[in-house]
């Protein structure tokens, strides 16, 4: 039993009052609610361990954190790591099922999550629409856009009617993985959206021609939790939270807990956490164990078993200007955002 003094450290005094979201199934046991919504039927999958441990075979990369562990040993949240296949090939494409990337919390990953896990799924031979929704840019340059130099961005069509969203979609160097770029230009959407008729709802009405193309839609949020992130959190079937394993982890969730209810409630019924990601894990200390262990203490199977370890990768990757998955392609933190595009697969998350 956690004491009040060691939950408080945790930042564990912010825990959300016992509400909705707690008592959210994870995805995989949900029933499929609304078949009217294409992707938004979960694919109901068996996440139970296999019996006995797969013993890794010759020359796989073990994934950061799980060396010791194999398929069904215990994996770095602590939990039994289960298998999660690769999917079979989509007979067609959309309509795509849209996924906030979202933590009010700056520097958890949440850009270096949407770039990956993009390209991962990508590789998966889905096709993905990344969408950079903060003024930073910093989605689009780590994909080599420079941003900065484009007259038309997503503020674009944020602010003006009658563009196509089709002439702002940038192809990427990856394969099947598509780009809406942004630059500091947005910082004044905010402001200039307020006296909107439906401000919400904006980003839905731009991306909603396109959404046939695709299968997946990644909007990168800026962190803040102003109408920006509003209108990504009413544009989207789910919402993944990156948090970084450290101290203060927690900090802030519960706010964000709470605005995903509203957002719920209000604009966007169908919006659900899709799972809470836990990132820059260093499995060789204590301190990052124990921040992934009470972080499944709070969420359950909301949280993925996926880690994503800290490495200096992600920062070259960023220079590079290229993903995980095609810089540095054999490396264990490739590998985690391979698995963790499988498992949002098996959890009915993406197509
Ligand atoms: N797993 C990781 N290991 C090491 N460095 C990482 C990892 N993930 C991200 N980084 C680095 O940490 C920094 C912040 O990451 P990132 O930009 O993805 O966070 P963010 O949540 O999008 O930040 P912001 O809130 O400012 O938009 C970047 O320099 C990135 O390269
Ligand atoms: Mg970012």
């Amino acid at each position: 039993m956690r004491t009040a003094a060691e939950a408080g450290a945790w930042g564990l005094r912010e825990r959300p009052k016992r509400g909705r979201l707690d008592r959210v199934a994870p995805i995989a046991e949900r029933p499929t609610a609304d078949t009217t919504e294409g992707k938004d039927a979960a694919v109901s999958v068996e996440l139970t361990p296999s019996a006995a441990p797969r013993p890794r075979a010759v020359g796989e990369t073990p994934l950061p954190g799980t060396e010791d562990a194999g398929v069904g040993g215990i994996g770095p949240t602590g939990r039994p790591l289960p298998d999660f296949p690769n999917p079979p090939p989509l007979t067609g494409h959309g309509p795509a099922r849209v996924i906030a990337m979202c933590n009010q919390k700056g520097g958890v990953g949440k850009t270096t999550t949407t770039i990956n896990l993009g390209a991962a799924l990508a590789e998966l031979g889905r096709r993905v629409l990344l969408v950079d929704f903060d003024p930073q840019g910093a989605l689009s340059v780590g994909l080599g856009v420079r941003s900065n130099d484009l007259d038309v961005t997503i503020y674009t069509l944020l602010v003006e009617r009658g563009h196509d969203v089709r002439e702002v979609i940038q192809q990427t160097r990856t394969p099947d993985l598509d780009l809406i770029p942004a630059n500091i230009d947005l910082s004044a959407a905010e402001v200039q959206l307020v006296g909107e008729v439906a401000r919400e709802q904006i980003l839905a009405r731009v991306l909603r021609p396109v959404l046939d193309d695709y299968d997946v839609v990644l909007i990168d949020c800026q962190p803040s939790l102003g109408l920006l992130t509003v209108n990504a959190l009413t544009a989207a079937h789910g919402v993944i939270i990156p948090l970084e394993c450290e101290f203060f982890a927690m900090r802030g969730v519960a706010l964000l807990v709470e605005t995903i209810e509203k957002i719920t409630d209000r604009l966007n019924p169908r919006l659900q956490v899709d799972g809470i990601l836990a990132t820059m894990y260093d499995g060789r200390t204590l301190h990052s164990r124990e921040v992934v262990k009470s972080v499944v203490d709070h969420f359950g199977d909301q949280v993925f078993h996926t880690v994503i370890s800290r490495t200096v990768k992600f920062p070259d990757a960023t220079l590079a200007a290229e993903p995980i998955t095609s810089y540095a392609s054999a490396h264990g933190a490739a590998a985690a955002y391979r698995q963790l595009a499988r498992e949002l697969i098996a959890r009915g998350g993406a197509a």
